[in-house]
């Protein structure tokens, strides 16, 4: 007798991430029941209270404060300067503008690539002092040693491969994981992560063939951006996702919403009523 495959459930409307009725904090638990029903779910980056209790409220489980915040928030033309002391003011902040959100914090350039003692005295301060529920490292098999001493902690980690932009002064931003040798890279520091305890792995502009071998051959989520359908969940930046971002985009964002131009519209409009002399009336005023 041939055993057949279960056919996958719908999502448990209790226990989705997204759209589930839980209040109580995500954990990575939950993220690794989603992978088990074959449920897909949403991240977004976050890097002040305000925005974040915005996703928070929309259903967003998992808001990642990225280092991206260099280049979204902080006004730095890369990731790479970011510190910890940005860092952890950042994620203190989007934790306390999260009720349910699980928040991802980000080990900035310089912060963990010492070896394990930093990187735990690094993840343990975004820990303690943000409130974190978990943290976000570059590489596979160069951050193993990391990565062990974390979760052997109690830190859970969240690794990051493919185009890492931390390493841009080496690598570039170009799409990663092409041609056999690469490919195979790609998976072993995937498999390499997972071994070494970490739960879930962000793919980030890598072929979506690969991403979807690598989503097969992990049994913890694998998290994509520029990666193609087949990943488990999907990343965005949220000033990309909401069309922030001046300038030119890259090519793997959508654009769902033109909040440049909303709030340029915003601020031409009150800085035209303040100039014409509309703005106060006489519902603003006290007397
Ligand atoms: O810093 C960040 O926002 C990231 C995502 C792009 C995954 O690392």
């Amino acid at each position: 007798m041939t055993l057949q495959a279960a056919p996958k459930q719908p999502a448990d409307s209790a226990k989705a991430l997204y759209g589930g009725k839980g209040t109580r904090r995500i954990t990575v638990l939950d993220l690794a029941g989603a992978k088990e029903r074959g449920e897909k779910w949403p991240m977004l980056t976050a890097y002040d209270a305000m925005t974040a209790s915005v996703f928070d409220e929309a259903g967003i489980p998992v808001i990642l404060v990225g280092d991206s915040m260099g280049n979204c928030h902080l006004g730095y033309d890369t990731t790479v300067p970011v510190t910890m002391d940005e860092m952890a003011l950042l994620s203190a902040a989007v934790v306390r503008g999260t009720r349910r959100a699980l928040v991802v914090g980000d080990l900035p350039f310089g912060s963990y690539q010492e070896g394990p003692v930093q990187a735990l005295r690094s993840a343990t301060r975004l820990v303690k002092e943000a409130g974190v529920g978990a943290v976000k490292l570059e590489g596979g098999e160069r951050s193993l040693p990391q990565t062990e001493m974390l979760v052997q902690a109690g830190i859970p980690v969240m690794s990051h491969l493919g185009l890492t932009p931390q390493s841009v002064n080496t690598m570039g931003y170009r799409v990663q994981g092409r041609g056999d040798e690469a490919a195979h890279r790609l998976l072993r520091d995937a498999k390499a992560a997972q071994d070494a305890g970490a739960f879930a792995v962000v793919l980030e502009l890598v072929p979506a063939e690969l991403a979807a071998e690598v989503t097969r051959s992990l049994h913890i989520p694998t998290i994509g951006i520029g990666a193609g359908p087949d990943t488990d969940a999907q990343v965005l930046v949220w000033t990309d996702m909401a069309g922030l971002t001046g300038g030119k985009v890259p090519r793997f964002t959508k654009q769902y919403a033109d909040l440049r131009q909303t709030l340029g519209d915003a601020a031409r409009a009150f800085a035209g009523e303040v100039v014409g002399g509309t703005f106060p009336q006489e519902e603003h005023t006290f007397h």
